[in-house]
């Protein structure tokens, strides 16, 4: 099955195509977010099986310089398990390496540990997160 999978790095994707796969894994999709959202990347990564149908994807953000961040990495609902989402990320790391990054981070759900630490090859570390828009404005 992976051997008909294609990995192509800043692989031009519709927006049609990006909604397709949010739904495709239960996700909620977001017409025009990707168009929006790829302005501003390093690169991505995506997969496409032997017909050219889009079965995968990550997106690399970045600073500009030395950081890079792993975001929202999908595979298909009908694909998963079959090693595409390593994949995918092994490519973004080998890409952003060649960018000249020195770091690349990740967050996730405690569900994804296995695949993120196990199966990517990150490492834990310290990190932390505000969500915005629940911040507490009288702290300013
Ligand atoms: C997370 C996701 C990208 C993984 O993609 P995938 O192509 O299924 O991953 P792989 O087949 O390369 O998985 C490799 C290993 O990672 C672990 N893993 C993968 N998906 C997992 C999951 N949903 N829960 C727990 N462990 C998981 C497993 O150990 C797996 O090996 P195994 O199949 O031999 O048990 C996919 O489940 C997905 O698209 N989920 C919906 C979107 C999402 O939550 N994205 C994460 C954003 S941070």
């Amino acid at each position: 099955m992976n051997g008909a999978i294609s990995y192509v790095w800043r692989d031009p994707i519709t927006d049609e195509e990006m909604v397709d796969l949010v739904l495709s894994h239960g996700g909620n999709a977001e017409p025009g977010w990707w168009p929006k959202v790829s302005e501003h990347s390093l690169g991505w990564v995506a997969a496409r099986d032997g017909e050219g149908v889009l079965v995968g994807f990550v997106n690399v953000a970045w600073d500009g310089a030395d950081h890079a961040f792993l975001i929202d990495t999908k595979t298909r609902g009908t694909h998963q398990r079959r090693g595409v989402g390593t994949a995918l990320v092994r490519r973004a790391v080998d890409h952003a390496r060649a960018a000249g990054c020195e770091w690349l981070h990740v967050d996730f759900e405690p569900r994804l540990r296995g695949f993120y630490f196990d199966a990517c090859g990150f490492r834990p570390t310290d990190a932390g997160l505000i969500h915005l828009p629940s911040a507490d404005e009288g702290r300013r």
